[in-house]
């Protein structure tokens, strides 16, 4: 049986004006997939990468990698999941934003009852990131309770659940954010000290809170604007995690830089290398979902966008006026 569902796709790279809604067939899952059809669908900044062109893609391109709904139908050789069955994912190929879809199951999982689906649609993409940056990228000499910690847009969809969940393992954040609003929303989280990077030198800062060593991870999603000077905040043998470019991409360094800085680490990590099978998808969703039952981590969902006003929601997340998740809703 085809149905038809709405679908934001872009047909050409540019800004928010190249969001349209397209009428599409869908059909039945094909081996390995399943059929879903969403209550909601999570906002990522990724979107944006992908819709402006700076993550290429073959056009035209449906857009979003996050969202949760309920199974309506699954394709052969497909034992994870059943018709009926609630579910959320963060999973490549793009196309989230739209009602249903056909996609791989490999990572789409059975979300728990106790999570509701505009939870679920939110947290997938941003909390599988903040999970495997705090605990499955460990610098050198590993990540202990006590230690501290920079993180960049700590008011973010990511930057908030990472806050909580550093906390919760007893690590000391230093969290940056654009305004002294946005710095307080970031301390209620967990950040246990924030700096304004739009009035205050954040290098300075850190060396300050943590008596002249630095930290001993940087989290680096802003790019181009944060990366230097990231670099003199961290201690001896630090590891800097570069992970986004909200402010655009970092420029080429040379790798010598990081010897006279303190034989710095410096890596570059997407969450797609960490959920490449079910197993390591579905063992890094159920530490998520047990965060989140405990309550150590609540996902706040500060926005909320009908589907057809998606442009709108791309122009908010762009302009840094959001804080915490975003959602579309269908
Ligand atoms: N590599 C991965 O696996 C992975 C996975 C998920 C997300 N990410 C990255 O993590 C970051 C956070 O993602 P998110 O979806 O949760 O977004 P978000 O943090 O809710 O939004 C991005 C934030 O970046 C800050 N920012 C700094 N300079 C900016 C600029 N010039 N333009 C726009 N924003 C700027 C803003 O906060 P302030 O106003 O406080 O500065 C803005 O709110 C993004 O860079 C994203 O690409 C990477």
């Amino acid at each position: 049986m085809t149905q038809t569902s709405r679908a934001v796709r872009i047909h050409a790279n540019g800004g928010p004006e190249q969001l349209v809604i397209d009428n599409l067939s869908v059909g039945e899952p094909g081996p390995g997939e399943v059929r879903i059809r969403h209550h909601a669908i999570g906002l990522n900044f990724i979107d944006v990468y992908q819709r402006s062109g700076l993550y290429p893609n073959t056009m035209p391109l449906s857009l979003g990698m996050e969202g949760a709904g309920v199974i309506e139908a699954v394709g052969e050789g497909v034992t994870h999941l059943k018709v009926g069955d609630r579910a959320a994912y963060a999973a490549n190929p793009p196309g989230s934003y739209c009602d249903l879809r056909v996609m791989p199951a490999m990572n789409v999982c059975q979300l728990p009852d106790a999570i509701d689906f505009e939870t679920g649609a939110a947290m997938m993409l941003k909390g599988l990131t903040a999970m495997y940056l705090l605990k499955r990228c460990p610098p050198v000499e590993g990540l202990h309770p006590g230690d501290f910690v920079l993180f960049h847009a700590a008011a973010g969809g990511v930057g908030l659940i990472a806050c909580q969940w550093a906390k919760a393992l007893g690590l000391r954040l230093i969290g940056t954010a654009g305004s002294d609003d946005k710095c307080a929303l970031a301390r209620e989280h967990g950040a246990e000290f924030t700096i304004n990077y739009r009035s205050e030198d954040f290098a300075a800062r850190v060396k300050e809170i943590t008596g002249g060593k630095g930290v001993k991870v940087v989290y680096d999603s802003v790019g181009k604007d944060t990366f230097d000077k990231s670099l003199d905040c961290l201690r001896s043998f630090g590891l800097m995690v570069s992970f986004g470019n909200a402010s655009g991409p970092v420029a080429p360094f040379a790798p010598g830089i990081l010897g006279p800085k303190g034989s710095l680490y410096v890596t570059r990590q997407t969450l797609f290398t960490h959920i490449t099978s079910r197993e390591r998808t579905q063992a890094m969703a159920d530490e998520l979902f047990a965060v989140v039952a405990s309550g150590a981590v609540k996902i706040r969902i500060d926005q909320r966008f009908a589907l057809t006003d998606v442009r709108a929601a791309h122009r908010s997340l762009e302009a840094r006026q959001t804080t915490g998740c975003t959602i579309l809703l269908p």
